[in-house]
């Protein structure tokens, strides 16, 4: 079983996201020992933001010399994806939504033909095995009845990104209120690692 682990925080080892992504994936590790696991930091390796001539690569033009690298970047970050039986993804809020790195890595996997199709009845998701579990750290609390919930576009982006490609149920684990204080902090990052070891084996 392959299991995919994406972080994208850019606060290193000062982030809450890249803290509770690897207590989920050390949690499937511990479940599952024979997991192949692959890493991909995306602020060390980040991949660029599409261009025009890798869309009209994407629709058949010859590919330019000087466009290969960020070719073969992209069918590595689509491969490792399609590969994968279980993906868990670190995703700090920015701003209200997710990383641009982040945003960057699913311009590359978000790829009509491979991971969702238009037909008949409209699109329809080709990744739907996949189990996917998001680390999510959010300086403030989102929740339905906060003042702020109608600018939570993280858990909702995801959920409708990962939701078009045929993975309905993705599982959040959620570390909230990290900037509203120590205390707050704390308990956010203990109840989010206990989460963690409350997941199902892979
Ligand atoms: C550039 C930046 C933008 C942020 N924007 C928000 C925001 O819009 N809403 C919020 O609740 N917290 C925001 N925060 C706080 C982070 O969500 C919080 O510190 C979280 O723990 C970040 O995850 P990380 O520690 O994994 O990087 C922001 C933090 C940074 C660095």
């Amino acid at each position: 079983m392959k299991l995919l682990h994406i972080d994208s925080s850019v606060l290193g080892p000062h982030s809450v996201s890249r803290q509770v992504s690897a207590a989920i994936v050390d949690r499937l590790r511990q479940a599952t020992p024979a997991l192949d696991i692959v890493y991909r930091d995306l602020t060390q390796t980040p991949l660029a933001h599409l261009s025009g001539s890798h869309l009209a690569v994407a629709q058949g033009a010859p590919a330019p010399a000087e466009l290969a690298p960020d070719l073969a970047a992209s069918a590595a970050a689509l491969d490792e994806f399609l590969a994968a039986d279980v993906v868990v993804i670190g995703a700090p809020m920015y701003n209200f939504t997710i990383p641009s790195q982040l945003k960057a890595w699913i311009d590359r996997v978000l790829v009509a033909g491979k991971t969702f199709s238009y037909g008949a009845n409209g699109p329809q998701g080709l990744a739907g095995g996949k189990r996917v579990i998001v680390a999510i750290s959010r300086g403030g609390y989102y929740g339905a009845d906060t003042p702020l919930a109608v600018l939570e576009h993280l858990e909702t982006y995801l959920r409708g990104v990962f939701g078009f490609m045929g993975i309905q149920n993705p599982e959040f684990v959620i570390a909230d209120g990290i900037q509203v204080g120590p205390e707050h902090r704390e308990k956010a990052i203990a109840g989010a690692l206990q989460a963690a070891t409350s997941l199902r084996a892979a």
